[in-house]
């Protein structure tokens, strides 16, 4: 690992002996706390790039293939710019219905077609597991970007790093981070308390009754030794909230639609709700959000959610620079 006066970037050719050179990105489970600190001194260097000179040719001549088989707007287009702001560039595929998937094309002969043309793929997939089917099948490196209710690991860790830019790195430990909404299906919140559990933090789980954190998240959490509470009110603990983490209720994952209706709107965040919370900490969202959290809102400084978009790019760029020898 490289100290922090040294840059981390290899200004030619590909470092073959670099830790993440040639890996699969499938779990935030493949990092400890000091490969997050490397993972973000890396992004964060991007990001002053970025601020200085836009687009740079790091990974110049290096391709990318975007794999999409569920709908993204950040996740995509975040993986594309990273890609295009390192010289690199991409292949799109985000209408897999205009592809040979539309054939009956399996997922790994998919995979082994694009590392023809790809040095890296990643993959959105509704099914929990393909991203590791789809690193089985292939040589080049394989990125998860989202497998059903499994994971959404880059989404983690740019979640991790919005909190260490906004919050600072050194005042993770002890704080306390409260997730809200639908902790059932919702991917992110999965791998972000595995991803937090590196840390000294306390984590809230508020939702509805059928939208509980998964037991065995808890349970890995637990193991831990990061101490975990469930509520079904904001009120009992937003006063003490530093990260406040709010997801969207996945309609689209519902087997009954009557459960839906239910529990949509259960959460609202306003101005008036917020009164009650810390004027030093945040609130955070994946987004898309459909009414969780008011617009009127958005104002707000402690709303970090379109700032946490722009960390995407930075965490993204850093991947792939690693994952491609590069950094
Ligand atoms: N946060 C996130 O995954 O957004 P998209 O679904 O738009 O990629």
């Amino acid at each position: 690992m490289p100290t922090q006066s040294q840059s981390p970037y290899l200004p030619f050719g590909e470092n073959k002996t670099a830790p993440w050179y040639g890996k699969d990105i499938l779990s935030v489970k493949q990092f400890t706390r000091d490969d997050l600190g490397y993972v973000f001194g890396v992004a964060h260097e991007m990001r002053g790039m970025v601020e200085r000179v836009g687009t740079f040719d790091l990974l110049k001549g290096k391709i990318l293939a975007n794999l999409f088989y569920e709908p993204s707007t950040r996740t995509s287009s975040s993986f594309t710019a990273a890609m295009e702001r390192l010289g690199g560039s991409v292949i799109p595929i985000s209408e897999v219905k205009y592809s040979s998937v539309s054939k009956g094309e399996s997922l790994p002969d998919t995979i082994r077609t694009l590392e023809c043309y790809a040095d890296v793929i990643v993959l959105r997939h509704p099914e929990t597991g393909s991203a590791a089917i789809a690193a089985k099948a292939a040589k080049k490196p394989v990125i998860n970007a989202g497998d059903g209710v499994g994971e959404h690991p880059t989404q983690a860790l740019l979640d991790t790093f919005t909190i260490f830019e906004e919050l600072g790195e050194g005042q993770i430990d002890g704080m306390t981070v409260t997730m809200l909404g639908d902790l059932k299906y919702g991917r992110t919140v999965h791998s972000l308390a595995r991803l937090l559990s590196l840390y000294n933090v306390k984590i809230n789980y508020v939702s509805p009754e059928i939208l509980r954190m998964p037991q065995e998240v808890m349970d890995e959490v637990a193991a831990k030794g990061i101490p975990q509470a469930e509520y079904s009110t904001l009120a009992e603990v937003l006063p003490q909230t530093d990260v406040l983490y709010v997801t969207r209720v996945q309609k689209e994952r519902f087997e009954n639609p009557e459960d839906y209706e239910m529990v949509k709107g259960a959460y609202v965040i306003d101005p008036e709700i917020m009164k009650a919370a810390k004027q030093e900490m945040i609130v955070m969202h994946p987004l898309p959000r459909v009414g969780e959290i008011s617009p009127e809102f958005d104002d707000d400084p402690r709303a970090a959610y379109f700032r946490q978009m722009e960390y995407g790019l930075y965490v993204r760029m850093a991947l792939l620079a690693m994952v491609l020898g590069k950094a």
